[in-house]
């Protein structure tokens, strides 16, 4: 098995999407500025859906543009009106977002599963047609349980999951969208999707609700997964998905790839340093058990 692992940091897209404190445009590219020159390859800039839903990320259109020509950029893209937004501004890689409960996807993105999946073939078939050599991320949340639900059986998210992959997806990014599997729960759900979805199309998503995160990696890796999504400093959320906290730290998922011998690209230092930054704008102390220590080992811990 590969040592090489993959890390898409999400943090300047559900890492921003909860804030309530607007933020300017300026301050989110630095923020992706400073990701970008702590080594990440894959990085998560922003939402092309509804200012209505999510006001933060309602200047997609105007961040975009701006964005350094490397690393890699991807955006979540809800509609055919995201789409078009989308591809003025020069997105080449997109992100379409379904769950493995109708409960969730309604509150999130006003449609049934099986609507969404609908919505996204289209998406996708104009995607291709229009953005040649461009990359397409299906993700599948509420992966283990769903707020309003309960939970969510294997065998739903691998129904799911296969029709991405029928519509041509390049990634599939399965999500613990309220942070509450533990390690066992991983196991049977990736030997259960593993059936269907080649292991170098797929990542996990894991939010910390409940600190079982890098528990979560740790077996996935076990498992021989190889991709992982995480957000700087570990902020994150979904608006839409009520108790839901923070996802995986990136920097405890790189003090874990550190210590287990993994390499990945990211200096541990440079994005702790990074999350402080944004973090000290929405007034919190750093939260990351990862981004403490680097902190406190570099002198640079807060007072
Ligand atoms: P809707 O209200 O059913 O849509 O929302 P609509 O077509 O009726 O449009 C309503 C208004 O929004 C209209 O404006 C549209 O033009 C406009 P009005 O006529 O009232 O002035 N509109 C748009 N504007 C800009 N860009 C667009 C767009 N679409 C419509 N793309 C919709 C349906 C899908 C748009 C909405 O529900 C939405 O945007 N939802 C996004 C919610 C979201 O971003 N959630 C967080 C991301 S998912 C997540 O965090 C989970 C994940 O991290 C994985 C995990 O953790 O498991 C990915
Ligand atoms: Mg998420």
């Amino acid at each position: 098995m590969s040592d090489q692992v993959r890390i898409i940091d999400v943090g300047p897209r559900d890492g921003l999407q909860n804030e309530k404190l607007p933020i300017p445009t300026d301050v989110k590219l630095r923020f992706i500025q400073a990701l970008a020159d702590a080594g990440l390859n894959e990085i998560e800039a922003t939402s092309f859906v509804s200012p209505k839903w999510v006001p933060q990320l309602g200047d997609a259109a105007e961040l975009w543009p701006h964005l350094p020509s490397s690393p890699l950029f991807s955006a979540l893209v809800p509609n055919a009106k995201g789409l078009e937004r989308a591809i003025v501004v020069g997105v080449k890689r997109i992100a379409v977002f379904t769950a493995a409960s109708d409960a969730f996807t309604r509150k999130n993105i006003n449609m049934s599963v099986e609507e969404s999946l609908e919505a996204f073939r289209a998406v996708i078939e104009e995607f291709r047609a229009q953005v040649p050599g461009g990359w397409v991320r299906g993700y599948v949340s509420t992966a283990f349980e769903c707020p309003f639900a309960g939970l969510v059986a294997p065998s739903a998210v691998r129904e799911v999951s296969m029709k991405l992959l029928e519509m041509g997806v390049d990634d599939i990014s399965i999500g613990d969208t309220i942070g509450v599997a533990g390690p066992s729960e991983v196991h049977s759900l990736t030997n259960t999707l593993l059936e269907v979805i080649p292991i170098e199309k797929f990542a996990y998503h894991f939010h910390d609700t409940h600190g079982t995160a890098v528990a979560n990696v740790s077996k996935a890796l076990e498992l021989g997964i190889r991709a992982f999504d995480s957000s700087a400093g570990g902020l994150g959320g979904c608006p839409y998905a009520p108790g839901a906290t923070g996802n995986l730290a990136t920097e405890d998922l790189v003090y874990l790839l550190n210590r287990e011998g993994f390499r990945h690209g990211v200096a541990l230092d440079r994005l702790a340093t990074a999350s402080l930054e944004i973090l000290k704008l929405f007034g919190r102390s750093p939260y990351s058990k990862g981004q403490l220590a680097q902190l406190s080992a570099s002198g640079t811990f807060p007072t």
